[in-house]
């Protein structure tokens, strides 16, 4: 099905991979991306510490690099954090904000997502917006209501068509082997699409929302068939450079 923008498939490897073996994956990738046709946008965010080595590594393979997160302030004494120009400086072009992970086990709110990508734009960065329900949101008729305050609180004004992606990540189908059906990812990815038209004028009505939550070479082709699923965002099958490439390969 044509579709107003190339697919995007991102690679989130959470606080996975030490050095070598990172490096031998990343090698695998750039390997089958020369010896193959490659019909999307490829990004990987790795831990902090890979970040050095993949961005020197990277240039030329037409594969992009993004953080996990970032401060929302652009400096200073905050031991132990990052700043989005120290991701630029990796010559990162994305950061994921606002991961469920971090909303849940780090009590990361919208207001902060928002600010954190108020920097981000800033800094040059695309940021990748996480939104989702938790399976009490969505049975107590409640996904709607959380999903639309995640999108109105978690986008700054600094956002556009250009710089932002949102991720739709179901709480309940992150790391659960479980997905929504397709009817429900249509459903939600239609409103958040709607909130975004209605609500964010800077959009001019674009907006790539893309799906993630338990995605693997099975289910991939028919969540990427959706009318307005703008791509992937992959947590445990990009782990497996067999697995992401056959996930890749659904669109290539
Ligand atoms: P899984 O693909 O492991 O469910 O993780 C999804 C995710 O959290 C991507 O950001």
């Amino acid at each position: 099905m044509s579709k107003k923008f190339a697919p995007i498939i991102i690679a989130n490897w959470k606080m996975n991979g030490l050095l070598l073996d990172s490096m031998q994956k990343f090698k695998q990738i750039r390997n089958n991306i020369q010896e193959g046709l490659v019909g999307c946008e490829i990004v990987i965010c790795p831990p902090f510490t890979l970040l050095r080595d993949m961005a020197e590594k990277i240039p030329g393979t037409g594969v992009k690099l993004g953080g996990q997160n970032c401060h929302h302030e652009g400096n200073g004494a905050f031991t132990g954090e990052i700043s989005a120009n120290m991701l630029k400086d990796m010559i990162c072009e994305y950061v994921i904000l606002g991961h469920s992970e971090r909303r849940t086990n780090l009590n990361e709110g919208s207001e902060l997502v928002n600010k954190k990508a108020t920097i981000s734009h800033n800094e040059g960065l695309s940021t990748i917006i996480c939104v989702g329900e938790t399976m009490y949101e969505r049975n107590n008729e409640l996904a709607k209501v959380v999903i639309r305050e995640q999108v109105l609180h978690s986008l700054p004004q600094s956002s556009n068509i250009n710089n932002t992606i949102i991720a739709y990540e179901p709480v309940w189908a992150i790391g659960t082997g479980e997905t929504p059906t397709l009817e429900q990812i249509e459903e939600m990815h239609d409103y958040i699409e709607d909130v975004v038209a209605s609500e964010l004028p800077k959009f001019g009505g674009n907006v790539r929302v893309i799906y993630g939550g338990s995605i693997n070479s099975k289910n991939s082709a028919a969540i990427l068939n959706i009318k307005n699923v703008a791509g992937l965002l992959v947590g445990r099958a990009s782990l497996d450079v067999d697995e992401f490439w056959r996930i890749i390969e659904t669109v290539s």
